[in-house]
C-alpha cells in the first residue's frame, strides 16, 4: 500500500464544468469563481468534461468551438494553470476506462434514482442512451482517479458525490483501501443564482426567455438591459425577505460581486427605487466581468497557448490518474502490462 500523505499535505480538490455552450453568470458566481479561490489554499485539479457532454447529441464543429471557447473562459476567470492541472477530459483516457471498472461494481438500480437522469430522460426522451444512464459513474472516476478530498459542486449534484462515495466504499470494502473517499463541497459564498426572469427557478442557459439568463459572456449593453428588466416585487424597497425572491436574487448577485453584506446594501438603497437598485447591480455585474472579457478575447486567439495549455495539463492529470489506474486494474485482478 502506498503510504498516506503527510498531515501538511494539501487537500486535493477536484471539479469539472460541462463545456456545453454557454457559461452563465449562474455558473459562474455558483461555482467557477470559488475555484478561483480555492487555488491557494488546495491541490486543485480541474477539468472540462467534455465526455459528459455527449450524452446530449452535439453537432460537431459547434461542440469543438465551444469546448475551446469554455476553455478560454476559464482561464480568464482565473484558473492558473500552473497552479491547478487543467485539462480536457477526453484527453485523459484514464477516464473512460476506469469508468468503464467502475460501471461493474454501480447497480442498475442506484442509476435509475439519480433525479438528473430522469430529469434529463423527460427532456430528451427520443435519445435516452446508455451514456446518459451511466453518467455517474463515469462522474465517479473523475473524481476517484485523483484521491479527491473535496469536490465543489452544487446542490444539483450531490446526489452524485454520494454515489461515488457508495461504489469507492463498496470497490475499497472488496480490494482493500484504494479510494479516498470525497466529500462535497458546498462553498459558503457563491450562492444559487436564480432566474431574472422567473425567480424561483435556477438560472439555466436554456432558458427560452433571453432575458432571464446571462452569459459571461454576454455585452455590456445586454448585461444592462436584462438587469433592468428583472422581475421584482411591488413593495418597492430593496431589502432580504422571504417571498421576495426577485430582489433576494439580486442582492445575492450584488454581493458575489461587490462583496457587500445585506445590510449594507439595503443602507445604500434606502429610499431608492428598483430602478436604481437594478441599474446598479447591472454595473456592478459588468464592470466585475471586464476584466474576464479582456483576457478571454486575448486568450481566444491565441490557439496554440490554449493548445499547449491543455496539452501540459493532460499530461499532469494523466501522471495522477494513471497511478490509480494502475491500482485499480491490479487489485481487480487484470494481467499487468510489464512492458
Ligand atoms: N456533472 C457535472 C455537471 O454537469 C460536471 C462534472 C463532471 C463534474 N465530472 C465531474 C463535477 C466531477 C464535479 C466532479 O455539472
Amino acid at each position: 500500500m502506498e503510504p498516506e500523505k503527510t498531515q501538511n499535505a494539501k487537500k486535493v480538490i477536484f471539479s469539472a464544468i460541462q463545456p456545453s455552450g454557454t457559461i452563465t453568470l449562474g455558473n459562474y458566481l455558483g461555482a467557477l469563481k470559488n475555484w478561483i479561490g480555492l487555488q491557494d489554499e488546495y491541490d486543485c485539479i480541474y477539468a472540462l468534461a467534455d465526455l459528459h457532454t455527449i450524452t446530449v447529441r452535439q453537432e460537431p464543429a459547434k461542440f469543438r468551438r465551444n469546448a475551446l471557447e469554455a476553455y478560454a473562459l476559464l482561464l480568464a476567470c482565473g484558473i492558473d494553470p500552473q497552479k491547478s492541472p487543467f485539462f480536457v477530459q477526453s484527453q485523459v483516457s484514464e477516464h473512460a476506462q476506469l469508468a468503464w471498472i467502475l460501471n461493474c461494481y454501480t447497480q442498475f438500480g442506484e442509476l435509475q434514482r439519480m433525479t438528473q437522469f430522469k430529469d434529463k430522460s423527460q427532456k430528451h426522451p427520443d435519445n435516452i442512451n446508455a451514456g446518459l444512464f451511466t453518467y455517474p459513474s463515469l462522474m465517479a472516476a473523475d473524481i476517484l482517479l485523483y484521491q479527491a478530498d473535496l469536490v465543489p459542486v452544487g446542490v444539483d449534484q450531490k446526489q452524485h458525490i454520494e454515489l461515488t462515495r457508495n461504489i469507492a466504499e463498496r470497490f475499497n470494502g472488496l480490494y482493500g483501501q484504494t479510494f479516498k473517499l470525497p466529500d462535497g463541497y458546498i462553498p459558503k459564498t457563491g450562492a444559487k443564482i436564480m432566474s431574472l426572469q422567473d425567480p424561483t427557478h435556477k438560472m439555466s442557459k436554456s432558458d427560452e426567455n433571453v432575458n432571464a439568463s446571462i452569459a459571461v459572456l454576454d455585452r455590456p449593453e445586454d448585461i444592462m438591459r436584462k438587469f433592468k428588466r428583472a422581475v421584482t416585487d411591488s413593495e418597492a424597497c430593496v431589502r432580504r425577505a422571504p417571498g421576495k425572491d426577485g430582489v433576494n436574487n439580486l442582492m445575492g448577485i450584488y454581493t458575489c460581486v461587490t462583496g457587500r453584506t445585506d445590510e449594507q446594501i439595503e443602507a445604500e438603497f434606502a429610499g431608492k427605487g428598483y430602478g436604481d437598485f437594478k441599474a446598479a447591480v447591472g454595473e456592478a455585474v459588468v464592470e466585475h466581468l471586464r476584466p474576464i472579457h479582456e483576457k478571454f478575447d486575448e486568450y481566444i486567439k491565441n490557439k496554440d497557448y490554449l493548445e499547449a495549455c491543455y496539452a501540459q495539463g493532460a499530461q499532469k492529470a494523466e501522471a495522477i490518474a494513471r497511478k490509480t489506474l494502475r491500482k485499480v486494474m491490479k487489485k481487480v485482478g487484470f494481467l499487468q502490462q510489464k512492458f
